[in-house]
């Protein structure tokens, strides 16, 4: 297949960008605008391939996606681009409305001309892929229970409603126009090359640098973490083998409470990088109790035996050897750190954290 892959520039699309490089005989056409979130450096080797092109563009440039789909043909979009980051949905929601929505919006209509255009034969085989988050879900109350694909739509950030309603259009768009689509619900990833925005790489990083380690109210916030390896071969399963039309949740079965994340990374970088940070005795020593996020969840847990069930698919990686994978890969690259971590990074952290 050729596909045509939205924010593959980013943590996991990236990912999914090195795995159909590395282990399928697919050719990928990567649609990014390259945000701040945006990284071709995170693509690797996977960008030398014959079987890689880039397109740098907006989603929500309608003609200049016509040209994409009219220049490369391709037979699935797997649908990626998203402003991600619930902190800076809260700061300003403006762009995850027109990102989220309108750009799925115009996505899902450039496909559509696309689609309506091609053969039986190819329209039976065509995939339109939205990959989406368990956030669309709200939280849930207690230790119990777990997010179905039968679990109604109840989100809280502006970030997790921009979502919700783009899977709503992507539904729409199945049902009134017959587009083939293919929905997935995750959990939090975690991994090598994710913005140090969000918290593993944040405490990572903060950690080594010898500053703050800003855990939001009493850290007890629960997230199912997932290893963003097991989400791109997850997302290609899905695409490849999928009922147009059904919705899968994808998930590490891997509860934890924030906290313990944070203590579980200072554990490992006392192993890892035993030289602290001039007057850092121990890397735990840093965290510190930060007021709440507003509206946050306060817990997320996938159910995902559907696609364990129809579609043979399970995690592979275990928290702990995850956790240490992406530890010892951040140590690894400061290269790649120090390209992400510009002026507009530093901005962004001292308008969050600052004020604390
Ligand atoms: P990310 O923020 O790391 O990357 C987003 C990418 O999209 C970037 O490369 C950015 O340049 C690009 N982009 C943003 N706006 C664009 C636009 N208007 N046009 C074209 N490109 C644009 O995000 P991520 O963490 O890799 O998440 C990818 C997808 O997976 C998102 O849809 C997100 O909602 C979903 N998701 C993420 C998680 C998670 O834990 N990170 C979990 C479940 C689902
Ligand atoms: P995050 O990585 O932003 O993902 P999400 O909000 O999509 O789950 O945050 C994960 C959890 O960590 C969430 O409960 C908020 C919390 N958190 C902190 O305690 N401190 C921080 O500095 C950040 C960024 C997040």
């Amino acid at each position: 297949m050729k596909i045509l892959v939205t924010g593959g520039a980013g943590f996991i699309g990236s990912a999914v960008i090195r795995y159909l490089i590395s282990e399928t005989n697919h050719s990928v056409v990567n649609v990014d605008k390259l945000t701040y979130a945006g990284n071709l450096a995170s693509l690797g080797e996977a960008a030398q391939s014959e079987r890689y092109a880039f397109e740098h563009l907006d989603i929500v440039d309608a003609p200049g996606l016509d040209g994409v789909f009219r220049n490369h043909q391709p037979d699935a979009v797997m649908h990626l681009a998203a402003e991600s980051h619930v902190d800076r949905s809260i700061h300003g929601p403006a762009e995850f409305i027109q990102t989220n929505l309108v750009g799925t919006g115009v996505l899902l209509e450039a496909t559509r001309r696309y689609f309506e255009g091609l053969s039986a034969e190819r329209q039976n085989k065509f995939r339109f892929h939205h990959v989406s988050t368990d956030e669309v879900y709200g939280d849930l109350d207690g230790p119990d229970g777990l997010f179905t694909e039968e679990t109604p739509y109840a989100p809280s950030s502006p970030y997790s409603a921009s979502k919700a309603g783009s899977d709503h259009l992507v539904r729409a768009w199945h049902r009134t126009f017959g587009l083939p689509v293919l929905i997935t619900n995750c959990s939090n990833n975690y991994g090598p090359c994710h913005f140090p925005e969000k918290l593993i790489p944040l405490i990572i990083l903060n950690a080594r640098a010898g500053q703050a380690l800003p855990v939001y109210g009493d850290g007890g916030q629960v997230r199912d973490w997932l290893y963003v390896e097991d989400h791109a071969r997850a997302l290609v399963r899905v695409l490849e083998s999928g009922q147009p039309g059904e919705t899968y949740n994808i998930g590490g079965h891997n509860e934890h409470r924030n906290l313990e994340v944070v203590e579980r990374i200072c554990e490992l970088l006392e192993e890892l990088a035993p030289e602290h940070p001039a007057g850092v005795a121990r890397y735990s020593d840093l965290i510190t109790y930060v007021k709440d996020r507003p509206g946050h969840d306060r817990r997320y847990a996938i159910d995902a035996g559907k696609i364990a069930r129809e579609l043979d698919w399970r995690p592979q990686e275990s928290f702990e050897s995850g956790l240490r994978k992406t530890v010892a890969w951040y140590l690894d690259n400061p290269d790649w750190v120090k390209g992400v971590t510009s002026g507009a990074y530093r901005e962004w952290t001292a308008h969050q954290y600052g004020k604390h």
